[in-house]
C-alpha cells in the first residue's frame, strides 16, 4: 500500500482545506480551518505537542517514541519555536512542528551534517519533530503547518528551510518544492533521530513564490493567495496593543518573560 500523494491529490487536499467550514460560522475574510495554528507559549500547549509527537512517531518510528514522549531541552530554549495546531472542536492537538534558526548558533541537524558552502553564513531554519494526526485530516494539517512555516520564515528573513527526511517521506517534501542539498542524494544518519539515515533537503524561501508562479504549481493559490485567519502565529503583534489599555494585564502579570528571546508572536 502506498499513501504518497500525487500532485493532483496535493491540490485536492489544499482545496479541501480551503473550503472547510467550522461550527462558529464563516469568517468575513479568508478561509476558515477546523483548527488553529499558534506558537507554543505555555506548558499546556507544550504537553499537547509532546503527546502528539509521541503518538505520531509511535506509529512510524517506534524507536523514537520513547525519546519524544517528554520535552527535549531545546523545546524550552530560546533557540526553537514550536507550532501547534489545535482542533477548534475540542482543543486536541492535530499537528505540530519545531523550527530552529541558526541566528544564534548552529542548527541541531548540523551535529550530523556539514552543509555545503552556499548555506554557510546564510539565515537558515531547521525543522524537526513534524507530527500530525493520522489520516486525511493529518494531511490537511501538514499542508497548513507548512504554509505557516513558509510565511513565518519569509517574514523573519530566513533564506532556506533545511530538513532531514526519511525515505519515503522525502518525495512528499519534493512535491512542495524542497530540493536535495547534496547532488548524490546521500543518506545521513541523524544524531538527533537515533542515527536513522535521512536525506537532507532545502527549501528556497524567497524564491518559492516565484517558482510556484512560474511553474503554475498547484499549491500556488493556497500558499500565496488564500488567506487563512486561523494561522495565528503573528496574532499578538496587533492583538496585544489593539485592546484598550485598561483591559490589558500589567507587565508583572504576563506569564511570558519580557526577555523571552524569541519574536513575541
Ligand atoms: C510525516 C507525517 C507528518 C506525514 O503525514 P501524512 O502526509 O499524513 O502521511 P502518512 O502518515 O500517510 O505517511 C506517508 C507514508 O510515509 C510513511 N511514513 C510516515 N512517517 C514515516 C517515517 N518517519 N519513516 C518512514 N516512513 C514513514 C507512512 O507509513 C506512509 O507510507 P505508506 O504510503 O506505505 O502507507 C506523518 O506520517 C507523521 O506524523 N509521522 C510521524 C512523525 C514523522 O515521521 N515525522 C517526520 C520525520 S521526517
Amino acid at each position: 500500500m502506498t499513501s504518497s500523494l500525487t500532485l493532483e491529490e496535493v491540490q485536492r487536499t489544499a482545496e479541501s482545506v480551503s473550503s472547510l467550514q467550522w461550527p462558529g460560522g464563516p469568517s468575513s475574510i479568508g478561509k476558515p480551518l477546523p483548527f488553529r495554528v499558534r506558537v507554543v507559549r505555555t506548558n499546556e500547549q507544550l504537553e499537547k505537542a509532546i503527546s502528539l509527537r509521541a503518538e505520531a512517531y509511535g506509529r512510524h518510528v517506534p524507536e523514537l517514541a520513547t525519546v519524544l514522549d517528554k520535552p527535549e531541552e531545546i523545546d524550552r530554549s530560546d533557540k526553537a519555536i514550536i507550532f501547534l495546531a489545535e482542533s477548534k472542536e475540542d482543543g486536541s492537538p492535530v499537528g505540530t512542528l519545531r523550527m530552529q534558526t541558526n541566528l544564534h548558533g548552529p542548527l541541531s541537524l548540523e551535529q550530523s551534517v556539514v552543509l555545503p558552502q552556499r548555506f554557510q553564513n546564510r539565515p537558515l531554519a531547521g525543522v524537526t519533530r513534524l507530527a500530525v494526526k493520522e489520516g486525511r485530516a493529518g494531511k490537511q494539517v501538514k499542508l497548513v503547518l507548512f504554509k505557516t512555516l513558509f510565511r513565518y520564515c519569509f517574514a523573519t528573513q530566513i533564506e532556506w528551510i533545511i530538513i532531514g527526511a526519511r525515505p519515503p517521506l522525502d518525495s512528499e517534501y519534493r512535491k512542495i518544492g524542497f530540493e536535495d542539498v547534496f547532488d548524490d542524494q546521500r543518506l545521513v544518519p541523524f544524531v538527533t533521530a537515533e542515527h536513522i539515515p535521512h536525506r537532507v533537503l532545502a527549501f528556497d524561501v524567497l524564491g518559492a513564490e516565484r517558482k510556484w508562479f512560474a511553474t503554475n504549481h498547484r499549491l500556488y493559490k493556497f500558499m500565496a493567495y488564500d488567506y487563512h485567519p486561523d494561522i495565528e502565529v503573528f496574532a499578538s503583534i496587533s492583538g496585544m496593543w489593539s485592546r484598550p489599555r485598561r483591559m490589558r494585564r500589567s507587565d508583572s502579570e504576563l506569564s511570558v518573560p519580557a526577555n523571552l528571546g524569541i519574536p513575541l508572536v
